[in-house]
């Protein structure tokens, strides 16, 4: 097999594996840099299709037009953190961003950031935790906040002009019972993986190159089944139990993703032109509550059956909901308050949900578990996606019984960066 472009595109289009990659450059020897050849730049441009990591050792390319994590179909964890930043000089920020560039794309390709082991006299470069274990399919993505703008009246940077109207703090919807300490930040880092130990490591180093310039406002992990733990793939089931993802837009549609999560030209200021707002919600779920409530209850308040994850009144999980159906006494099949009939809307309103679940121990103020969901939604407008669907559930949603949102936060994931260029270019240059 040669390399051909034919050969490297039909590459890129499919999930690509180290092994695949060394085999068809026909080489065999290990230390293949991706990029170094032809081969980077063309894996970087199919990043928005990077969807089906398969196994534990696959690379998600860092490069490309778009920042991965966003479309990638989901790792079993992620390690979420908000940063404050502590520097007043733009020209720091800038610097760090590039300093973070070259240590995600490392990182996401397996590698330590710097030499392991080099001078005894000082600490290592990497934190070394991860040496020895596979990539991972680590994705790290970046968002700014608003307060990165303007926080307390102050044009913090000079960034002030580059606002875009979409990125504003939520407004408080009813039932919100946020905590400071779970809440808002001035840039996010979203490292996702396989394994949760690279996925910590990615995050401690890239705090570790901060130093000086940003601290840690809040972090929280999150897990999905693991992909071995279910050899069929099926949709992963959230902490009620139910099968949860079922309904998003298609990552593999041009026009879906273009239409629903990318910004794009004419949306806002250019510089986040292929970037994709994230809206995160950390939200309890009241999991002793829910496990003495009937089944018949649990499944009005999705509107969907908990086995086969199936809309009310139909056979399977991909079956279309039919919200007209009704029973014989008059009443909606799929309950007016249910949480996918309002999630759902008209229809016209989506968003790219990519939550995790959470267990943190207990919570100590109610001695019960503080276990619930990371909600992570990717989108093109929140004030059109987001804000209007969050906007119905808070007002009746059946599901606000057995929850609380505690934590919540808003930022635009910067564009992807190209070799040699980094993230966060358009907007810091
Ligand atoms: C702990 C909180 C939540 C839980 C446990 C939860 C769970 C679920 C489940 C089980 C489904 C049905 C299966 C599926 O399509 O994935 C669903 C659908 C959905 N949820 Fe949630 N969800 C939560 C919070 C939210 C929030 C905060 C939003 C957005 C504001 C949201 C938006 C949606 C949307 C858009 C759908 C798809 C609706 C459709 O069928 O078109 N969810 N959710």
């Amino acid at each position: 097999m040669t390399n051909n472009p034919t050969n490297l595109e039909a590459l890129a289009e499919k999930k690509v594996s180290r092994r695949d990659i060394l085999k068809t450059a026909g080489i065999g020897g290990v230390g293949v840099i991706l990029g170094a050849s032809g081969l980077g730049s063309v894996l970087s441009l199919k990043e928005s299709k990077a969807s089906g990591p398969e196994s534990n050792h696959e690379i998600v390319p860092f490069y490309g037009e778009y920042q991965s994590g966003i479309t990638t179909k989901p790792q079993n964890h992620v390690y979420f953190v908000s940063l404050d930043v502590t520097t007043s000089k733009r020209e720091d920020l800038s610097k760090l961003f590039k300093d973070w560039t070259k240590a995600s794309a490392l990182m996401t390709e397996g590698k330590a950031v710097g030499k392991l082991s080099s001078n005894e006299f000082l600490p290592p470069d990497d934190t070394g935790e991860a040496a020895g274990l596979s990539p991972s399919n680590l994705t790290i993505t970046f968002g700014v906040g608003p307060s990165l703008f303007v926080k307390d009246n102050q044009d913090r940077f000079g960034l002030k002009h580059k606002q875009p109207k979409e990125l504003v703090d939520l407004p408080a919807f009813p039932l919100d019972a946020l905590e400071e300490e779970w809440t808002g930040g001035d840039l996010c880092i979203q490292a996702c993986a396989d394994d949760l130990q690279v996925a910590f490591h990615a995050v401690r180093n890239l705090i570790r190159i901060a130093r000086g310039k940003a601290t840690l406002r809040w972090a929280q992990t999150g897990f999905q089944r693991s992909k071995e733990a279910d050899p069929k793939k099926e949709t992963p089931r959230n902490l009620f139990g139910f099968k949860d993802g079922t309904v998003n837009p298609d990552v593999d549609s041009e026009k879906q993703v273009n239409e629903h999560i990318w910004v794009q030209p004419g949306d806002g200021p250019d510089w986040l032109v292929n970037g994709s707002y994230l809206v995160v919600r950390r939200i309890q779920m009241f999991i002793e509550v829910w496990d003495r409530t009937n089944l018949r209850e649990q499944e009005n308040t999705f509107g969907r059956y908990r086995d086969s994850g199936a809309p009310l009144g139909q056979k399977n999980e991909f079956d279309k909901p039919d919200f007209n159906q009704k029973k014989e006494t008059g009443e909606e099949v799929i309950p007016v308050d249910s949480h996918v009939r309002l999630s759902h809307g008209d229809g016209t309103q989506q968003i790219l949900r990519r939550a995790y679940s959470y267990a943190d121990g207990m919570d100590l103020k109610t001695g019960s578990f503080d276990a619930g969901l990371l909600f992570l939604c990717f989108q093109r407008t929140p004030s059109k996606q987001f804000i209007p669907i969050q906007n119905r559930l808070a007002k009746m949603d059946k599901l606000n019984e057995y929850t609380s949102h505690r934590g919540s936060a808003i930022f635009a994931c910067l564009p992807g960066a190209k070799q040699g260029g980094f993230i966060g270019e358009t907007l810091f240059n």
